[in-house]
């Protein structure tokens, strides 16, 4: 069983601020760090740390190297990830003194992905195996089609949000990854959703899964004090997709990725704070 992420890979600048910018506003920053980000490149790590064999699929420029070698030392498989003649993707994020954000994305490499370098990729994947997708690459149908083509099944998070993109993919895929912000915002028009597997989070009021002719899934969050949100959504949907790949059931996938998620919520940065699977097992008790 493998996991295929057709996903971004950023270098995540951090500002720690007062409050958020306002308009016209200069601020200085009270603290300020960087290291690997993206959604693409957290689900993939936090996908991996949950036990899953992952492959990623993107694109760095040639001052990517850093971000290729650190995927790989969290056991991420990298073959796939093109260099490419434009500059990485990158991310200025803002975090307040109540843990939230606001980010600045820049995609460079990110939205240069070959529809030949996906289906290449896919064409290793078979039944069993995954793929999952969020919004900040391009050829997200091509994968889709080409996943579903080899019988593996396909996992997007509509994050960060954009309703065209998702009316695309919907149609395509096995379950949807979304907060209730973007929940809402697909209520309608969203052909399929009724049919599909969706899960729903809600911050610090948990998540629900749903299932068509099913009765919901309520997974209640744990209450921890708040750092720093940024990347608690991609630590959830990566441990969730990489459990229920290694066959994990439902309520139990959604309970470890909400337990990694609470970790997350409680230290600065993305990828290089994202839990492993034995901090999740001793938040959990287990
Ligand atoms: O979800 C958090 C991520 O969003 C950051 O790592 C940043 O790179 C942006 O993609
Ligand atoms: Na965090």
């Amino acid at each position: 069983m493998t996991v295929y992420n057709l996903g971004s890979i950023n270098a995540d600048r951090f500002y720690r601020v007062p409050h958020l910018p306002q308009p016209g506003e200069t601020l200085a920053a009270a603290a300020h760090f960087s290291g690997l980000g993206g959604k693409g490149a957290n689900q993939s790590v936090a996908a991996a740390l949950a036990g899953a064999e992952v492959v990623h699929i993107g694109a760095v420029g040639a001052d990517g190297g850093w971000m290729v070698d650190l995927l790989n030392g969290y056991g991420v498989g990298t073959r796939h990830i093109a260099v490419k003649p434009a500059p990485s993707g990158h991310a200025i994020i803002t975090v307040d003194d109540q843990g939230e954000n606001a980010i600045v994305l820049y995609p460079g490499a990110n939205r240069t992905v070959e529809e030949e370098q996906v289906t290449k990729a896919l064409a290793e994947a078979g039944r069993g195996d995954w793929l999952m997708m969020q919004n900040e690459t391009n050829c997200q149908v091509e994968a889709a089609l080409s996943a579903r083509e080899r019988g593996a099944k396909v996992a997007y998070s509509a994050a960060p949000f954009d309703p065209e993109a998702v009316r695309a993919v919907t149609p395509l895929i096995d379950l949807l990854i979304l907060n209730e912000v973007e929940a809402a915002q697909l209520e309608t028009g969203a052909q399929g959703m009724s049919t599909l597997r969706t899960i729903i989070t809600k911050g610090a009021a948990g998540a629900v899964f749903l299932e068509q002719g099913k009765a919901p899934v309520e997974v209640p969050a744990f209450a921890v004090p708040v750092v720093d949100t940024t990347g608690a959504g991609d630590t959830f949907a990566g441990y969730t997709v990489a459990a229920l790949a290694q066959g994990m059931d439902v309520p139990q996938a959604l309970r470890q990725a909400s337990a990694a998620a609470a970790l997350m919520v409680q230290r600065k940065g993305t990828a290089e704070a994202i839990p492993t699977l034995p901090e999740v097992h001793r938040f959990l008790g287990q």
